[in-house]
């Protein structure tokens, strides 16, 4: 039987990530969060010192690319070469600057090829800007979730801060809006409502009503 593919797509902090865990909790499927895959790219860059303020040597991070291991292996943790590095993908370094490496068609063609292989391998809950409309155009369902800026701002704010990183909520709101404007606006893959998506609002519902509304258009689908 063909791999069941749900997908959620929408801009960063809308709470993608928290409602596709929540629906792969339900249904015993995998959740694989996408933009840590970029963040985990976006880590490696800045380890090897191949991405700051003042650089980004593309040709050398595309030459090692063979030699990265992105994998979601052990439960739902990010891990690169063998390491879990969930806490340093959520940094504000790697904020601020993954939108670079995620615009850059080369590293695109590379974390959707991995994607799918992923989802090759049985049901998943994949989130992310590009899943439903580039990633799985064919997916099971497919949702796009929109929450306004002072939620967006607020979720991003209380996790940091949660994780003891020292930012302010202007910074927080400062990284938010410049990563829309390159997400939507780059050449290759930008953030759009893919065809046929549901579209949600983290603003009207919170995290238990979206659940609620999602997971019944799953069953409705899936049953
Ligand atoms: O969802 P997030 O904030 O963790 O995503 C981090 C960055 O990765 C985001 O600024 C854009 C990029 N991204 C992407 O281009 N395509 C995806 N499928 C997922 C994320």
């Amino acid at each position: 039987m063909e791999c069941i593919i749900i997908t959620i797509d929408g801009a960063s902090s809308t709470g993608k990530s928290s409602l596709a865990k929540a629906i792969a909790k339900h249904y015993g499927f995998k959740h694989i969060d996408s933009g840590a895959m970029y963040r985990a790219l976006t880590f490696y860059a800045q380890d090897y010192n191949l991405l700051s303020d003042h650089k980004f040597d593309v040709e050398t991070l595309i030459a090692r690319l063979p030699t990265i291991d992105i994998d979601f292996t052990k439960k739902d943790s990010i891990m690169l070469n063998g390491q879990i590095i969930e806490d340093e993908v959520r940094s504000m370094e790697v904020s601020n600057k993954v939108s670079l490496v995620a615009k850059e068609p080369q590293f695109r063609q590379f974390m959707v090829a991995k994607q799918r292989q992923l989802g090759a391998k049985g049901n998943v809950v994949m989130d992310g800007r590009d899943i439903g409309s580039v990633v799985f155009p064919n997916a099971t369902i497919k949702f796009f979730l929109e929450a306004s800026m002072e939620v967006r701002t607020n979720r991003r704010y209380a996790e940091l801060i949660e994780k003891g990183e020292p930012v302010s909520i202007g910074e927080v709101q400062a990284n938010i809006a410049k990563r829309d404007y390159i997400d939507s606006n780059r050449d290759d893959s930008p953030l759009i409502v893919p065809e046929n998506a549901i579209v949600l609002s983290n603003d009207k519902e919170g995290m238990s009503g979206l659940f609620a509304l999602a997971t019944a258009e799953i069953d409705k689908r899936l049953l």
